[in-house]
């Protein structure tokens, strides 16, 4: 991991991405003074399906109010901020891209949120808590860039309390077949470790986990870039500027990530998966 992670994070380091995000939602009519998190939703949820899809998760994944929550590779917070304002739980991000906590933190405070998300710098697969110290985990999208599987489930498995949930929403490969570079998570194959169901849940089953739940969004995954596309391309109909999407966080080269991306799913290469698991 020594060798990777350093690449990983230089993927994702993006020098005055929060002077960006806030010039752009400050152009379209966001009031930064009272900044809500709901106005950062089309830009701080960096997976597949944006908040829609932290929402269907959230509805599958068991979480009660006052507990402590883990999100592991919480990238700039969008989905801690989502889950502690609608479930009422207190949520720790763990990244592995320091400028990313940090925006993460700050938009915490901006939003008011500060009180209820934090965000730490470290790796999934060596985790800087103590054992037993969160009562559920989410991971969305991180996986991807993670070799490891049954390292980052027992590191899971041992930060999570006994009956513990753990949420999976990551892109995992449903069949053999070409996948070209770059994707949003990865410059090159050198630091993406795409996985197929099976792995994971093998993993997963090692480390002391049940799995409780588990279904493909492909079909989810390709109208959302469909309906992306269609709202991009109706914006350049009436003169007016592109609107603010996930491709903000990945830089100059986003359209030919999401390209390659889209024609994985709709190939039925690589789909979203989630997963519901349980420790026992
Ligand atoms: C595609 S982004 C997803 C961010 C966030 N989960 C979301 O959905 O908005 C992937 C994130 O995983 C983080 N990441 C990748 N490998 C990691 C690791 N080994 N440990 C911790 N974070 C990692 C990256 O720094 C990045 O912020």
């Amino acid at each position: 991991m020594a060798v990777v992670e350093p690449l990983v994070a230089s993927h994702y380091s993006s020098e005055g991405l929060q002077d960006r995000i806030l010039a752009a939602l400050a152009a379209t009519g966001v009031d930064l003074a009272a900044l809500r998190a709901e106005d950062l939703e089309p830009v701080d949820e960096f997976h597949v399906g944006g908040a829609v899809a932290t929402a269907a998760l959230l509805e599958r994944f068991e979480l009660f109010p006052g507990e402590e929550l883990l999100d592991i590779g919480s990238g700039i917070g969008g989905p801690a901020r989502f889950v502690a304002s609608r479930a009422g739980v207190s949520v720790t991000g763990l990244d592995l891209t320091p400028s990313f906590v940090a925006i993460a933190t700050s938009l915490s405070q901006m939003t008011g949120l500060a009180d209820r998300t934090r965000f730490v710098a470290g790796s999934a697969l060596a985790m800087p808590f103590e054992d037993s110290s969160f009562d559920a985990a989410m991971i969305l999208h991180v996986g991807m860039n993670i070799p490891d599987k049954p390292q980052l489930m027992a590191e899971v498995a041992r930060v999570l309390r006994p009956g513990g949930s753990f949420a999976v929403y990551d892109v995992m490969r449903l069949s053999e077949g070409p996948l070209s570079f770059p994707v949003p998570w990865a410059t090159s194959a050198e630091t993406s470790f795409v996985e197929t169901p099976d792995a994971y849940r093998a993993a997963a089953i090692a480390a002391g986990f049940s799995v409780e739940d588990e279904r493909a969004r492909g079909a989810f995954a390709v109208e959302f870039f469909a309906s992306m596309r269609a709202r991009m391309a109706a914006a350049q109909t009436e003169g007016k500027a592109p609107p603010i999407g996930p491709g903000f966080v990945m830089g100059p080269d986003a359209p030919v990530k999401i390209a390659n991306l889209v024609a994985a799913f709709e190939g039925g290469v690589l789909a979203p998966v989630e997963m519901i698991l349980r420790l026992a």
